[in-house]
């Protein structure tokens, strides 16, 4: 069964799709001939994802999902949160974002950080939210290259390496938006079984 997730990052649609499994093939916007922008004006990072995945279901009709998600710092009280994809620019650039958040960060002694993700279902017209957390901390400098967005920088709790040293399916197993997809599969799993 296809279902749009309502993103234009690859990185995001490679590692749902592996959790997803067989049973639901994503496809993209893009795939669907738009290449306009998505649109991404909320307060919260709940807002965002409804509104980017109510864009994309009024555009194509089809089961839909759209995940927000912000880095938040226990230093900058909450910062970047729901501005993370924009921290250090208009132009999302994770290079600078992340220099910034280091530039941010320096000296502090509380590190602590979590990734917060948040998922918008919306099938047959009903809408239903998911959340996933990840705790961690923020390095004082990048390592690895696995990954996207601030994944050199986050180490999750208990872990020597950083998301960035990871492999997909590790950082999958402990991610905000693993966890968060976990209870989208077993929301996907419910539907289909009422037919
Ligand atoms: P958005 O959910 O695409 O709006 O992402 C917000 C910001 O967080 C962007 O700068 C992303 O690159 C970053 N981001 C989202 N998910 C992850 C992740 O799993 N690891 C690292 N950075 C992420």
């Amino acid at each position: 069964m296809k279902i749009v997730f309502a993103t234009a990052n690859p990185h995001k649609v490679a590692e749902v799709q592996k959790l997803l499994g067989g049973a639901f093939e994503i496809t993209t916007p893009q795939q669907l001939g738009y290449a306009g922008d998505i649109p991404e004006t909320g307060a919260t990072l709940q807002e965002n994802a409804l509104q980017k995945a109510r864009f994309i279901a009024e555009k194509f009709g089809l089961p839909c999902f759209a995940d927000d998600t912000g880095l938040e710092t226990d230093a900058l009280q909450g910062a970047p949160g729901v501005h993370s994809a924009r921290y250090a620019g208009t132009n999302k650039d994770s290079a600078a974002n992340m220099q910034l958040l280091l530039k941010n960060l320096h000296g502090a002694a509380c590190r602590t950080a979590r990734f917060r993700c948040v998922i918008a279902l919306i099938i047959d017209g009903q809408e239903r939210l998911f959340e996933g957390v990840a705790e961690g901390e923020i390095l004082t400098e990048p390592q690895g290259a696995q990954g996207f967005g601030y994944d050199p920088v986050f180490r999750p709790a208990g872990h020597r390496r950083t998301f960035a040293e990871m492999s997909a399916e590790e950082k999958n197993r402990l991610s905000h938006r693993g966890k968060a997809v976990t209870q989208l599969v077993a929301s996907l799993r419910e539907w289909r079984m009422s037919f």
